[in-house]
C-alpha cells in the first residue's frame, strides 16, 4: 500500500503517473504553542522526509527520478548556488537509485553551511563543476548534454535548476492532502496561513494547487528568497495551473481549483534582505527562536527567512484562532561533515570556499546575483 497522499487520495494516478516511493509520509505536523499558541502555529516537518536527505526535494523528486527511471536515462546534470539543497537531494536520493548526478555551481556567500553541502556533494559522488554566470550555466549544459548524447552508458536526463516543473509540482499537492488530514485528526479547521520559502517557485506552486483543489480558506505566503526576475506570482501561478491540468489530463476532477490560485496567493517580498544566500537580521533572530525554544533547525538561505515572514504574521493576529502552518523545505536528516581531508578531494574551482585563496575564475555574475558581486568586491570578499 502506498504511502504518498497523491496516490492514497486519487488512486487513479497509480495508473497514470509513475513514482517511486523515497519518503517517509506523512512527515509530522507538529504544534508549536511556545513559539506561538494564539494564533496556534504548526511546523510541517519535511525536513525529516529522508533518511539521508529530507526537506522539500524529496516530494519532487519522488517525481522526477520516476519520470528518468521510465525514460532510461542513467545520469542526470542539474544546477544550483554553491550550497544548493536540490543538486545535493538530486544526488543522494538518485544514488539509492542507481543514478549519477553531474552538478552545475554558481557562486553565492560562502558560510559553513555551505561549506558543509560542497563536502556532502562529494560523498555523494556528485561530478561538479563551477560556473560563472547564467549563460556560462546554459553553455555548459549544452556541452555536456551534446557530449553524452550519443553515448547509451551515459544516456543524462537534463534537470532545470530547483527541479520544478509540472510534473515534480504535483508532489507538493500531496503534501497538502495529508496535512489536511492530519489537521482533522488534531482537531484543528484549515489554517488561516501557510508559509513557505520560494527559491524556482515549484514548492510553493504545489501548495497553492493544493490549497485551490482542496477547496481550502487558506492563504499561501510565498517568501521570496531570490531575486525578483527570478520569481514573481505569475511563475508561482502559473506553474500551479499547469500542474493542476496535468492532474486533470491524468484523470483527477480538479473542478474549478485552477481559476481559485490568484486569490489564496500572497508573495512575501520584505525578507530576501541583500540577495540569494545573504543572511539577514530577522532570519537570525527566527533561526534563534525556532532553536532555542523548538529544538527546531533552520538555515539564513531558505527557511529562516521564511521562518522571519511567519513569525511577524502571528505577532500582527496575536488572538487569532484559526493556526498558522510553517513548512520547513530544509533537510534535518543529513550528517554534518566535520571539515577533513575531504575538502583536499574537491575539484580546485571549489577549494578557495574552504582556504580562503581567491576564487580563480573571477567571478562575473550580473543582474540577478548582482548584489553578491557588489558587496563581494565592497568587502573584499575572497572570491574575486
Ligand atoms: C531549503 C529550501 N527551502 C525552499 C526551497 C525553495 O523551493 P522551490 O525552489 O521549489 O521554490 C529550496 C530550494 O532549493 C530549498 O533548498
Amino acid at each position: 500500500m502506498s504511502t504518498n497522499f497523491l496516490y492514497k487520495s486519487y488512486p487513479v494516478l497509480q495508473e497514470t503517473v509513475p513514482l517511486v516511493e523515497l519518503g517517509n509520509w506523512p512527515t509530522p505536523l507538529e504544534r508549536l504553542p511556545e513559539i506561538s499558541s494564539r494564533p496556534l502555529l504548526l511546523v510541517k516537518r519535511d525536513d525529516l522526509s529522508h533518511p539521508l536527505y529530507g526537506g522539500n526535494k524529496v516530494r519532487k523528486l519522488e517525481l522526477i527520478l520516476a519520470d528518468v527511471k521510465r525514460k532510461g536515462f542513467r545520469e542526470i546534470v542539474t544546477a544550483g548556488g554553491l550550497g544548493s539543497h536540490h543538486v545535493l537531494a538530486v544526488a543522494a536520493l538518485g544514488r539509492e537509485l542507481g543514478l549519477r548526478t553531474t552538478g552545475l555551481f554558481f557562486c553565492q556567500p560562502v558560510n559553513e553551511h555551505v561549506r558543509n553541502n560542497l563536502l556532502l556533494e562529494m560523498e555523494f559522488g556528485t561530478e561538479m563543476h563551477f560556473v560563472r554566470d547564467y549563460p556560462g550555466m546554459v553553455l555548459r549544459y549544452l556541452r555536456i548534454y551534446l557530449a553524452r548524447r550519443f553515448n547509451p552508458r551515459r544516456k543524462t536526463y537534463l534537470l532545470l535548476p530547483g527541479g520544478s516543473n509540472a510534473l515534480s509540482t504535483l508532489g507538493y499537492i500531496g503534501a497538502v492532502l495529508e496535512m489536511r488530514l492530519q489537521l482533522r485528526e488534531q482537531g484543528l479547521p484549515d489554517p488561516a496561513a501557510i508559509f513557505v520559502a520560494a527559491g524556482t517557485g515549484g514548492t510553493a506552486a504545489g501548495l497553492l494547487a493544493g490549497i485551490a483543489l482542496a477547496g481550502m480558506d487558506t492563504l499561501l505566503h510565498a517568501v521570496r528568497v531570490v531575486h525578483p526576475s527570478l520569481l514573481g506570482r505569475r511563475k508561482i501561478v502559473g506553474l500551479a495551473r499547469r500542474s493542476l491540468r496535468l492532474l486533470a489530463r491524468r484523470g483527477v476532477n480538479i473542478g474549478d481549483a485552477a481559476s481559485r490560485l490568484d486569490e489564496r496567493l500572497r508573495l512575501e517580498e520584505g525578507y530576501l534582505g541583500e540577495g540569494y544566500g545573504f543572511a539577514t537580521d530577522t532570519a537570525q533572530e527566527a533561526i534563534r527562536r525556532f532553536q532555542e525554544m523548538a529544538g527546531i533547525t533552520l538555515e539564513g538561505c531558505y527557511t529562516g527567512k521564511a521562518a522571519a515572514a511567519c513569525l511577524d504574521y502571528c505577532a500582527v493576529r496575536e488572538g487569532s484562532s484559526r493556526p498558522v502552518v510553517f513548512v520547513h523545505t530544509a533537510s534535518s536528516t543529513h550528517r554534518e561533515i566535520k571539515l577533513s581531508a575531504a575538502e583536499r578531494e574537491l575539484p580546485p574551482d571549489f577549494r578557495w570556499c574552504f582556504t580562503g585563496s581567491p576564487c580563480r575564475r573571477s567571478c562575473s555574475l550580473k543582474g540577478w546575483n548582482r548584489p553578491f558581486c557588489e558587496i563581494a568586491s565592497r568587502d573584499n570578499w575572497r572570491c574575486l
